[in-house]
């Protein structure tokens, strides 16, 4: 633990009471200065800590960023988020920045979670709407020793452990929406980017992207946008914590791939159904190259939509929008 986190540690303790510099000073075993040096560190995260030189040093407010320091001090994981979590106050695109650091040998784990971007990216191109501090922008390297075929589970269980960290903290109606959207309501409160890179048979590096809607306001963003999105704050009139919701997912991915791991997908396949609850259901995928109409005879393990059209052929769907079909 560095200086500044043992610092932070010690004033959490206080509970909102004063503590002199001697006593910190003691019990830290480092100098007065030393101290004064954190404190300015500190101050300029943006914990609000008042100073006196009669009664020494009292942090009144911690702040609402997600502090790499803070994610871990609760955080109940080996790896994920364990060693690195880079904290920025703005990016282009989290996943930009953790591919760059894949590339350059991060480690399995690694977290990049920005405060803003201002070129947050959706599937197709689309672009993620970023404002500062109201969203999770996040995103989690990772290095399976999988074949490029087996990526895209990684990918459903990232869709399960979003769904089962918002069910744990919220009363929301979490749904999953094929293939890794999670909606509220029939609107999209969240969504993954996963990025690859590989080898001939194997797996270098994931990037999975998370971009999730926490007191995010729509009011000011096109009639589409409001008809599409939504957040807990949107959902319950409530700003809500954002510290737990990325420490709740952190947890439940990392159990969900240490579980896969060990005993295989079918667990986390059959879970992502329940939530997903699409099979059977009559829908509309919208392809890069053609739209399909149809029932859905299932999700395969690697999270190809298999759907059956008027005509009874079956189709196997890598990707698409979905959108449910009226029962004529
Ligand atoms: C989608 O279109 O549903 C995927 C959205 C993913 C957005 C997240 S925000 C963090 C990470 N960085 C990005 O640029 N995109 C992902």
């Amino acid at each position: 633990m560095t200086t500044k986190n043992k610092l932070l540690v010690c004033f959490k303790e206080q509970k909102g009471e004063w503590v002199s510099g001697e006593s910190i000073s003691n019990k830290l075993s480092v100098s007065r200065t030393a101290i004064w040096k954190q404190v300015c560190n500190l101050k300029a995260d943006g914990y609000v800590i008042e100073s006196s030189s009669k009664k020494g040093y009292l942090l009144s407010r911690t702040p609402d960023l997600l502090l790499a320091d803070e994610i871990r001090e609760k955080l109940n994981t080996s790896v994920f988020g364990k060693q690195d979590i880079i904290h920025l106050k703005e990016t282009d695109s989290t996943n930009t920045r953790a591919k760059d650091l894949a590339s350059h040998g991060a480690p399995e784990g690694t977290v990049v979670i920005a405060e803003k971007q201002t070129k947050g990216r959706g599937r197709r191109g689309r672009s993620w709407f970023s404002p500062l501090s109201d969203g999770i922008y996040a995103s989690l390297i990772l290095r399976p020793a999988i074949s490029p075929v087996v990526a895209s589970k990684i990918t459903l269980m990232a869709a399960v452990a979003v769904a089962e960290s918002l069910l744990s903290l919220t009363q929301l109606d979490v749904r999953i929406k094929w293939p890794n959207d999670i909606l509220i309501n029939g609107k999209k409160i969240a969504g993954i980017l996963t990025e690859i890179s590989t080898e001939m048979d194997r797996v270098d590096y994931i990037v999975i992207g998370l971009g999730l809607n926490v007191n995010t306001s729509f009011k000011n963003t096109s009639r589409e946008v409001r008809e599409r999105a939504t957040s807990i704050l949107a959902e319950t009139g409530k700003r809500f914590p954002r510290i737990k919701l990325i420490r709740a997912y952190l947890q439940f991915y990392e159990k969900y791939y240490e579980m896969f791991n060990k005993s295989g997908f079918e667990p986390i396949m059959s879970r992502w159904k329940e939530l997903a609850n699409i099979i059977g259901q009559r829908i509309i995928v919208d392809t890069i190259s053609k739209k399909y109409i149809g029932e859905v005879l299932n999700v395969d393990d690697d999270g190809i939509l298999i759907l059956k059209d008027d005509q009874g052929t079956a189709h196997r769907i890598f990707s698409g929008d979905v959108t449910l079909a009226r029962v004529s």
